[in-house]
């Protein structure tokens, strides 16, 4: 571990900056582990909610010409069923950061009172999913419901919570805005932006859902902009997410705002070596550079 690369994350310590994104291999424990292993600062689960739900029928992921559509559904175990993974994850020394999503702001809550009482070491609320009707994009979309949702959630649990924001709205500063007042100990920007594809010799939506989350190469400017515009409107740490492939990719987005980042559709093109790579790069960036310490880059762009 290089200490170039350390990043402090709202009281976490991760080895470097770099995230597993939430919904990519974050089912198992065994899953987690192999991305721990693959050298990863953090990982985020799979979004959890207070029930087990079965997800979408099939077609749920297609890939498209720059990245995946999904419309998974939010398919998940339940919270409690994860008991078991998280125990066996704590003693890894990477902060696993446990993504939680509810139908209303005390389901919110609940779920995250029990992610904490069975060792997340801290919190991301899913506000965003651009496929669930009323627990996902529709909270983030409406700055009071996400404000109680972020408020009655930092009520209950006393760890980090970090928002993870939806492109898919005209003013996501604003948002972001509404979210730190409520407490909010950081924000994600960004998660999939609302997409659809439709196959044109049958004229069907490609995805059972029709609509689902683009991801991948497509979104990264998308993304980029929006960890720009939080940035310079909320004082608190921002995690970079969209399209993320290369080292290069992940210094835009710490110059545009990000002191963390995650990747996610990436790990389906290239693999998990994708963690080491991006670190050795960035570490070898900072060098020739003369940073002495990756927060140093956070935010330079604004500079111009
Ligand atoms: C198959 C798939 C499943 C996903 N599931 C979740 C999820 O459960 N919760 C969540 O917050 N985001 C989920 N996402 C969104 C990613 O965490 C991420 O925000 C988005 O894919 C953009 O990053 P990327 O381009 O690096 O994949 C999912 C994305 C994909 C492709």
């Amino acid at each position: 571990m290089t200490r170039r690369l350390v990043t402090e994350l709202c009281g976490l310590e991760l080895a470097n900056p770099t995230m597993l994104a939430a919904g990519i291999l974050g089912y198992t424990e065994s899953s987690m582990k192999s991305i721990i292993e693959a050298g990863a600062g953090a990982v985020v689960t799979k979004s959890l909610g207070l029930e087990p739900r079965n997800g979408y029928p099939n077609p749920t992921v297609v890939q498209v010409d720059c990245g995946l559509l999904n419309a998974m559904g939010l398919p998940n175990p339940g919270i409690n069923y994860f008991s078991e993974e998280l125990k066996e994850l704590k003693n890894t020394g990477v902060p696993i950061i446990v993504s939680i999503y509810g139908f209303s702001s005390k389901e919110f809550a609940k779920v995250a009172e029990t992610a904490v009482s069975l060792g997340a070491d801290a919190l991301e609320l899913n506000v965003s999913c651009p496929h669930v009707e009323k627990g996902g994009a529709e909270i983030g979309c409406d700055a009071s419901l996400l404000a109680e949702v972020v408020g009655e959630v930092k009520k209950r649990v006393d760890r980090p919570v970090f928002v993870k924001l939806t492109p898919n709205v005209a003013d996501i500063g604003a948002m972001a805005g509404a979210a730190v007042e409520a407490g909010a100990d950081a924000i994600t920007a960004i998660n999939t932006v609302k997409a659809m594809a439709i196959e044109v010799e049958t004229a069907r939506p490609l995805l059972a859902n029709k609509f689902g989350g683009l991801s991948g190469p497509a979104i990264k400017p998308i993304a980029v902009r929006a960890v720009y515009d939080v940035y310079r409107t909320v004082d608190v740490p921002v995690i970079g997410c969209g399209g993320i492939t290369s080292w290069q990719d992940v210094v835009e987005f710490m110059l545009a705002g990000a002191s963390a980042v995650q990747i996610g559709t990436a790990i389906a093109y290239k693999g998990l070596d994708i963690f080491k790579s991006v670190t050795r790069g960035i570490n070898t960036y900072l060098k020739k550079k003369g940073y002495k310490n990756i927060k140093e880059i956070v935010g330079l762009a604004h500079k111009f």
